[in-house]
């Protein structure tokens, strides 16, 4: 596997094509540094002594040279210059050897600072503008990346297919019926649904690792939703004693959410996600494209937590109006709970317990309606109660909790609790096997867009 780093100069090819090769295990190469070796002299000077004409024969040759070498290499990055590809024998040479992502331009401002920074070393500065339809005739892009402690999350279209090739893979009988033209090696096909999250899954992948002859050193792809990849994560954190993955969320939720932070599990008769460990994926492919065969309803479900970002991080974290999601407003979305990992890796600090933001709730009326209400329908709903309760408590202005309520109900999601259902009934649920602690539950309560506090609830006192 080959892969071209290509986008506008100052979009970060070089930064990120190193800490890709480190995630993939491979080789890194920075075709301006074989330039500057072949050459005998920094970039600057072959401009100013020779020209852009003399610079771009010089380039096409090293490009020449690197793509013969990489051949030699299992996994390979190689980071282009900005306008290596507008030959158009240099663009068909990367896309016979390897595949090519296009990063896009980072906002303008960032641009700037990048290019006063290493202004010297970028004699033709700022061409994102200029040969914008020249970025955008290629396919695969990428809008963003986050570097985790050990995880590196990439966000865009049409990348999935390079990173998957030749990669055993567990998909979603789902995703390998819609999308199996885009995965060369299906190690496992497990059923869809929660129901199916079970340790018998994750034994069924643990056999199928071991028949496929995998060992310590090599890595498995997840490809499906949040259960696909907590069952995998899990299967890998745990066959040989840990082997890595690699996460291809493909629901919104998993998107936003479940790929990132090292959770990984299955259900217990007795209860959701209560076997597990933490085990970071190497690396999190997010491919937009995926979403183009999402039901409207699993859609949805993804929207309420993308709005629960929202009342974590503020209004605007991403979310967009319309039938599907964008790799930009994935990005904007998934940083507000990239933000919290960094903070509290493993939950350690109690940070991370604001990511349950009506979760209290949300959890308890999933139980209540025997799981007939999707998880995505309770957080709405639980969003909502926990506001009202904000309201009450006076930690929240009047009003607050309509505003909520009116932005949920915006995307079709329910907002009030089902008849026949009420805190009477929500209490006992809640309180759960937290009984040690009397009736004091710590909810992840919104009390405003970005102010989502963890308050201490004395379920008996009246504002309950
Ligand atoms: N690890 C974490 O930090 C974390 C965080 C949040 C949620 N979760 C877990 O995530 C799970 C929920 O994830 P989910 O909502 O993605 O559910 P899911 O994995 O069950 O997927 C939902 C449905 O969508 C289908 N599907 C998946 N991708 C598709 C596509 N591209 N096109 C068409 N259909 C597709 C699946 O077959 C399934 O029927 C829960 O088990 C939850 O506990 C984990």
């Amino acid at each position: 596997m080959t892969v071209f780093l290509y986008g506008p100069p100052a979009s970060g090819k070089t930064t990120l094509g190193r800490r890709l090769a480190s995630a993939i295990g491979g080789e890194f190469t920075d075709l301006d540094e074989a330039i500057v070796a072949s050459a005998g002299k920094p970039i600057p000077e072959i401009f100013a002594e020779s020209g852009e004409a003399v610079f771009r024969k010089l380039e096409s040759q090293a490009l020449e040279q690197v793509s013969a070498a990489v051949g030699k290499f299992a996994r390979s990055v190689v980071a282009l210059g900005g306008g290596t590809l507008l030959d158009e024998k240099n663009r068909a040479l990367c896309e016979r050897v390897g595949s090519v992502i296009c990063l896009e331009a980072p906002n303008a401002d960032e641009l700037k600072r990048r290019l006063e920074k290493d202004g010297r070393n970028r004699p033709l500065g700022d061409k994102s503008v200029e040969r914008a339809a020249h970025y955008s005739s290629f396919p695969a892009r990428l809008a963003a990346s986050f570097d985790l402690e050990n995880s590196l999350v990439l966000v865009g279209r049409a990348i999935a297919p390079t990173f998957l090739e030749g990669l055993p893979c567990v998909v979603d009988e789902n995703v390998r019926r819609l999308h199996g033209e885009r995965l060369s090696r299906v190690v496992d096909v497990i059923p869809s649904g929660e129901t199916h999250k079970t340790i018998a899954t994750v034994t069924g992948i643990w056999q199928s690792l071991a028949k496929a002859g995998l060992g310590r050193r090599d890595t498995v792809a997840a490809v499906g939703g949040g259960v696909t990849g907590d069952l995998t994560g899990f299967a890998a954190a745990t066959f040989m004693r840990g082997i890595s993955w690699v996460n291809v969320p493909t629901t919104l939720l998993s998107m936003v959410d479940a790929s990132t932070g090292g959770k990984t599990g299955c259900d217990l008769p007795e209860g959701k996600n209560l076997a597990g460990a933490f085990h970071s994926p190497r690396l999190v492919v997010i491919d937009a494209d995926f979403l183009k065969t999402l039901p409207s309803a699993i859609l949805r479900d993804g929207r309420a937590e993308m709005i629960k970002h929202e009342l974590i991080g503020g209004r605007q974290c991403g979310v967009e109006k319309g039938e599907t999601v964008g790799p930009e407003a994935i990005a904007e979305n998934l940083a507000v709970k990239v933000g919290i990992v960094r903070e509290d890796p493993f939950e350690r600090l109690g940070k991370r317990m604001l990511l349950n933001c009506g979760h209290t709730v949300a959890h308890a009326v999933e139980k209540l309606s025997d799981y007939t209400i999707t998880h995505g329908e309770a957080v709405a709903i639980g969003c909502v109660e926990e506001a009202r309760l904000a309201e009450r408590m006076e930690l929240a202005q009047a009003g607050w909790a309509d505003e909520v309520a009116a932005v949920f109900a915006a995307e079709g999601l329910p907002t009030a609790l089902p008849d026949g259902m009420d805190w009477s009934k929500l209490k006992p649920v809640m309180r759960g096997d937290k009984k040690r602690s009397g009736d004091v539950v710590t909810f992840a309560m919104p009390c405003g867009w970005g102010d989502t506090r963890l308050v201490k609830v004395d379920l008996s006192e009246s504002a309950t």
